[in-house]
């Protein structure tokens, strides 16, 4: 077996509280990869969308994945790689992790998955660190594993699976381009005590509301002290956004990783639609082309398809 299909989902990262910690997969949308063994020591890529990513493999996410693989593999072989990318580079719903996570889930599969999920996902942030100049682990983590995932700590890695009840998840994307290394320079390096209390007090409750399944608890959690107030300044409507979706029944939510894509979570499919005509309303009166999607919590993560 020298090829396999693989699908890999888009992710939100951080969680509104949760920044670099928190990640949840989604099951749209979703990138396509196929990747096959070659004799060859080299990483071939060939791009089959519209977003023309370089197909140098050194500065290409799945590309340094590939190329780690191949050196811990003595260059023994390479890879030929096909990527057909739906989720839009620089959308905050996990490209990046998407193209990364899915190159190491892939390779691993026709290695005979002789490596440990913490190893791919180590790979894995090798491209994050091309991306965004930070190896951080909240959209890769979910993207390999599926569900809500907590990243304790990176160093070293301490990934837990978070239990989390039925939600479905709203994700309205504004046309505009947000670089996750632009929103993280603007952040600042030091909070207030009184801030980071608020803050740690939001994420153990979110991580108790989803795995008691306290909706009421997930909704009251989901505030962010420190990071939103800095980035929204970069979307358009948010502000109108997050309220006039809780007033439409959203348990809450708010910008999705880096953005500049908004998500909210609901309980019913009916408010997570109710939710979508709400960002609809907004964009379409702002002006800004966006595209959105309802989707459901991906409890799979980096399907191999066929292979
Ligand atoms: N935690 C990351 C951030 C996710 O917010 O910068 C984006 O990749």
């Amino acid at each position: 077996m020298n090829t396999v299909t693989i699908h890999s989902p888009g992710t939100v990262a951080n969680l509104v509280c949760g920044f670099d910690i928190l990640g949840l997969a989604l099951h749209e949308p979703c990138d396509i990869m196929k990747l096959t063994l070659i004799d060859e020591p080299r990483v071939v890529i060939h791009n089959r969308d519209a977003y023309y990513l370089p197909t140098d493999p050194l500065k290409n996410v799945a590309g340094v994945v590939l190329l780690a693989i191949m050196e811990q593999e003595q260059n023994r072989f390479g890879f030929e790689l096909e990527i057909e990318k739906h989720i839009k580079p620089g959308s905050g719903i996990g490209s990046s992790a998407a193209s990364a996570a899915g190159a190491a889930v892939a390779a691993n599969h026709l290695l005979g998955k002789r490596y440990s999920t913490d190893e791919m996902v180590q790979f894995a942030m090798l491209g994050e660190k091309l991306a965004s100049g930070v190896k951080h682990a909240d959209n890769i983590a979910p993207c390999i594993l599926g569900g809500v995932s907590l990243i304790r700590s990176i160093h070293p890695l301490d990934i837990v699976s978070v239990p989390a009840p039925d939600l479905y998840v709203t994700v309205v994307h504004p046309q505009i381009e947000v670089r996750t290394s632009d929103a993280r320079q603007i952040l600042k390096q030091q909070v207030l005590l009184k801030d980071a209390i608020r803050q740690w007090g939001n994420i153990a409750g979110l991580v108790t509301g989803l795995m008691k399944g306290d909706y009421d608890l997930i909704g009251r959690s989901l505030e962010d002290v420190l990071i939103e107030p800095v980035r929204s300044i970069l979307i358009p409507g948010f502000d109108e956004v997050k309220r006039n979706c809780k007033e439409a029944g959203a348990l809450g939510g708010g910008i999705s990783g880096s953005g500049p894509s908004v998500f909210m979570l609901s309980k019913e499919e009916h408010t997570a639609r109710a939710v979508e005509a709400e960002m609809k309303a907004i964009y379409d009166r702002i002006g800004i082309d966006y595209h959105t999607y309802v989707t459901t919590v991906n409890k799979e993560g980096c399907t191999i398809v066929n292979g």
